[in-house]
Order: C-alpha cells, then sequence, then structure tokens
C-alpha cells in the first residue's frame, strides 16, 4: 500500500518543538557565541529547519526511495543505455576505506595500492579491446567519445590534415551522443544511411567516404542488436581513405570475449561501464567513459596515464620517492606506480583527479570475479536472454529486423498502432503498472514505433516469460486504459519535454 501521508514535504509534515534526537544538558563552561565570532558571521535567527520526529524522517525518505523503479527492484530491460544488475560485492569492494577514503591530491607513493588497481584496469581494458593503450579518465561514455575525437583531431593536427578532414560519418541508427560529441570536438557530421536489416548501406558509406573524412564512428553491436555484416571492410575502407574508426563500445557486453574492436579494425574506443561490466549510470550516479585507442594514437590521450616504473624492482631513492617522503614526511614504501604527466602531445586532462574511480573500482572488480572465460559467459547468457526474448515477443509486437539479434532487440510497435490506435508510449507506460521498468521508446528513429529491449544477463527465464506475458496482455487491453497509463504511479504522464526542460524543483507549502 503506497504511503502518501509520509512523502507529503518536511516542511508541511513540521510541527514546532518535534526532534528525533536529544542532546544532553552541556557539561562544560559555555559563551556567548557574539564573543567567539564576528557579527557578520552570526546569523539574527536559527535556520528555518523543519522539525520531525525520527520515525518520521524515516518513513518520508523511506517511501520516497520506493517511487521509483531502480535494477535493484524491478526487471529493467531499458535497452541501450542499460544500466545491468551491480553485483554487491562490488559495491562493498569499492566503499572499503582504503579506496574510499584516500585523498586524491596524495603524492603518488601513498597511494599505491589504487595506482596498482587502476594501472591493471588500463591493461585489462586494452587486452578486451584489442587497442594497446589506454585512458580512464572520462566520465561518462558521451564523454569518453568526446575525448577520443579529441585525440583524433590532435592526430591529424600533428600530420598537418586537420583543415582537409572535417568529417565525421556516422550511420543514422547511431545514440545521439554520437553526432553530438563529433560537432562538440569541432567536426562536421554526415549521415550515413543504415539498410532495413540494421546494417551500413554501402552505397551510402561509399558515396560519403573520402580524403574529408577524419573519423568513421560505429556501434557495433549496433543500436538495433545486429553484429555489422561488414565491419572488416568497412574499417579497411576507411583506413584506405585514411581516416579512423571510431568503434561506440556501449555494447561490448555481447562481444566480450568473443571478439575485440582492435581486431575487427576500431582505432579507438568508449566502454560504458555501466552496461558492460558494473557501475551506477546517469541519475543512479557517476558514471565513466574509459577509452582505449591503438600505439598511433597513445601518444594523444589524456594526461595523466598510470604508469609502472621498472620491472617490480623498488625504486627508493629516485627523485619520485624522494619527492614523496619530503611531501608526507615519513617513510614510503616503494614506488612501483605513478602518474605520468610527461605526455607533451596529450590533449590534457579531460577531468579532475582521475576520473570516476569509484566507479571504476566497481568495473575492476567486475572483471576480476569473472576472469577472461566467465566475461564470455556474461556475453554468451547477455545474447542468449535477448534472443530467447526476441522469440517470444516477435508474435506479439514484429521485430522487423529478424529473428536474431546480439545483446538487444527493438520491435516495432507500428502494427498495433494502425489497428488498435494504440502507441509504442502507451505499452511503455502501461508495462510500470505490471511492474516492469519502461524499455526505451522511438530510439532508433530507423524503426517506426520502435521499442527496445534489453534484458541482460542476469535474468532468469520466468522473469523473461513474466515480461513477454504482461507484453502480450497488454496489446489486448482497450486503447482508452492504455492512453491514460501509467495508473499506478504517482505521476502519470508528465510533458516529458517541459519536465527535462523547465524542471520545477521548488515547492510552496504556504
Ligand atoms: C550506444 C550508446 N552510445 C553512447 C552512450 C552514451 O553513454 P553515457 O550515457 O554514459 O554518456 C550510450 C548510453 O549508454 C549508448 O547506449
Amino acid at each position: 500500500m503506497r504511503n502518501t501521508r509520509d512523502t507529503q514535504l518536511l516542511f508541511v509534515l513540521s510541527k514546532p518543538g518535534r526532534r528525533a534526537g536529544r542532546l544532553p544538558a552541556c557539561d562544560v563552561p559555555t559563551a556567548d557565541i557574539a564573543e567567539l565570532l564576528p557579527t557578520a558571521a552570526v546569523a539574527d535567527a536559527p535556520p528555518a529547519l523543519p522539525e520531525v520526529t525520527e520515525p518520521q524522517i524515516i518513513r518520508h525518505f523511506l517511501n520516497l526511495s520506493t517511487q521509483n523503479m531502480s535494477v535493484d527492484t524491478h526487471f529493467y530491460p531499458l535497452g541501450s543505455c542499460t544500466m545491468k544488475y551491480n553485483p554487491k560485492r562490488n559495491e562493498r569492494a569499492a566503499a572499503m576505506p582504503g579506496f574510499a577514503d584516500l585523498h586524491p591530491l596524495s603524492p603518488d607513493a601513498a597511494v599505491q595500492g589504487m595506482l596498482h588497481v587502476l594501472y591493471e584496469m588500463q591493461q585489462y581494458l586494452s587486452e578486451i579491446s584489442g587497442l594497446p593503450a589506454c585512458s580512464l579518465q572520462p566520465a561518462a561514455g558521451a564523454h569518453g567519445e568526446y575525448a577520443a575525437l579529441l585525440v583524433a583531431a590532435a592526430y591529424f593536427r600533428d600530420r598537418g590534415e586537420l583543415e582537409q578532414r572535417r568529417r565525421v560519418l556516422v550511420p543514422d541508427n547511431a545514440h545521439g551522443t554520437n553526432p553530438a560529441s563529433a560537432v562538440m570536438a569541432g567536426f562536421d557530421t554526415v549521415a550515413v544511411k543504415t539498410l532495413p536489416n540494421g546494417g551500413v548501406d554501402m552505397d551510402d558509406f561509399r558515396g560519403k567516404l573520402d580524403d574529408r573524412t577524419a573519423v568513421l564512428m560505429i556501434t557495433n553491436p549496433n543500436t538495433v542488436g545486429i553484429f555489422e555484416p561488414n565491419m572488416r571492410v568497412i574499417a579497411d575502407e576507411v583506413h584506405a581513405a585514411g581516416g579512423l574508426v571510431y568503434l561506440d563500445g556501449a555494447n561490448m557486453n555481447a562481444i566480450l570475449g568473443i571478439t575485440r574492436p582492435g581486431d575487427f579494425g576500431a582505432d579507438m574506443q568508449h566502454y560504458n561501464p555501466h552496461k558492460t561490466f558494473s557501475g551506477p549510470h546517469g541519475g543512479g550516479g557517476p558514471g565513466a567513459g574509459p577509452i582505449c585507442v591503438t600505439d598511433a594514437l597513445a601518444p594523444y590521450l589524456p594526461a595523466p596515464i598510470v604508469e609502472r616504473v621498472g620491472s617490480g624492482s623498488s625504486v627508493v631513492g629516485s627523485q619520485e620517492s624522494e619527492h614523496n617522503a619530503a611531501a608526507t614526511n615519513y617513510p614510503l614504501p616503494p614506488t612501483l606506480y605513478r602518474l605520468s604527466y610527461d605526455r607533451p602531445k596529450s590533449i590534457g586532462r579531460v577531468r579532475s583527479f582521475f576520473g570516476n574511480v569509484g566507479v571504476l573500482l566497481r568495473a575492476y572488480c567486475y572483471i576480476r570475479t569473472h576472469g577472461p572465460d566467465g566475461l564470455k559467459r556474461v556475453s554468451e547468457n547477455a545474447v542468449l536472454n535477448a534472443n530467447y526474448l526476441l522469440s517470444r515477443v516477435k508474435h506479439i509486437l514484429p521485430v522487423p529486423q529478424g529473428d536474431r539479434c546480439m545483446h538487444e532487440f527493438v520491435a516495432s510497435g507500428s502494427k498495433i498502432k494502425k489497428e488498435k490506435g494504440v502507441a509504442a508510449m502507451d505499452i511503455a507506460k502501461r508495462l510500470l503498472d505490471y511492474g516492469y521498468h519502461a524499455p526505451t521508446v522511438y530510439f532508433p528513429l530507423t524503426v517506426p514505433e520502435a521499442i527496445m529491449v534489453e534484458p541482460t544477463e542476469t535474468e532468469s527465464k520466468e522473469t523473461l516469460d513474466a515480461f513477454a506475458a504482461a507484453l502480450f496482455r497488454i496489446t489486448e487491453e482497450s486503447p482508452e486504459l492504455l492512453h491514460e497509463a501509467p495508473h499506478s504511479t504517482p505521476i502519470s504522464r508528465p510533458d516529458e519535454v517541459q519536465a527535462a526542460r523547465s524542471p520545477c524543483l521548488c515547492a510552496r507549502w504556504d
């Protein structure tokens, strides 16, 4: 039963004199605050804070916290920007005081454990991508795209080609962040058509590829859940035209340990740890978008990079260790890892300190927990679950790209729209009443009335069957009921554009 009384504003619940706790009487000498602080620093009156009891506070926040859906409370088959279930052991590891309490300005010698982990993380991400150099700095997938395109621009500038190579080719079913990042990095975008099967239209691609091309940004597997059939040919032709291939690695969760972007022709890529490994995303918390690149692009990566000094022997007595000892004033362990700033061609920093280290730690734990065979099984199960669900859903909502998919598929609600006037949005909203997070809708634009579904590898057959059954029941319901859905949430249908562009974050209670 929803408790709406305790989720009213705390200011509404407030009654003078109520307290969640009371301090014992003061047992030390007191002094007048005006004698201790300058007059300007002393407030005229106490702040107008709500006065409530402890149960009121607990009920208020606990009930508020359950008004939304989350990956810990509901099946969350979002699609594209999916945040998959985060194992709790990774949360616990990232919260260990040895990691969580470190000061980001500590000298290298005082944070050798953290640098060791970050160094290994760079190595793992390089190994998984087949691209030998890595920067952990970017704070989100889109930020990784932007940083990598700055790297590409620096590379072409160095070769005296930047004036000529202004274009970034982007297939028309790409995530919106791809063209946006290209423009922010100073390039012009050129859309490349895709075919009904989701693959790149090779004629259109070849017609647009020339010596003005700097980069082709491609998502593979792509946003309709298809592994690009001509990937190798496309990469070879971009390279032959003097361009670079950027791989939007958001969908790496479909190919871990099975194939590597570096092996199928990518020169650079970003990871979305929230979807591929483990970590929060967007409104769920800070993110990360580490990037990996070829040796040729490595000099331009953001600085600093974590480097291993020597081959494991102590470097006590080195310039660094003397600097560290002087900075901390106590004897320090041997310095094996350091932050290297000596990168004259680097594009510079793209994030303060060392990126969102807490997010990277969760992803590190995920990789270490699974190991190479386990990561491969993660992808196999993600693909298996998506194909199972596709086979259950395609009779209810047609899937234009066919009977097989990688990690996700895109169903189309256009038939039911024509027959009953029920839109993809109506179906997505009604799913909330059945206790499922809504899938991504109306993306990609190449599929009419798109409903994108990504179950991820952690879900059981029972959950997938129940979700398919709910979809079936929804398509049998009356259009009137669906147009008004959801019926069980605190807010039903806000104006989504207004809510995003002009959020009203103030409340009045007088
Ligand atoms: C295909 C694709 N590219 C790029 C992004 C952007 O990533 P982020 O939201 O972390 O900026 C996403 C979102 O997860 C995505 O699904």
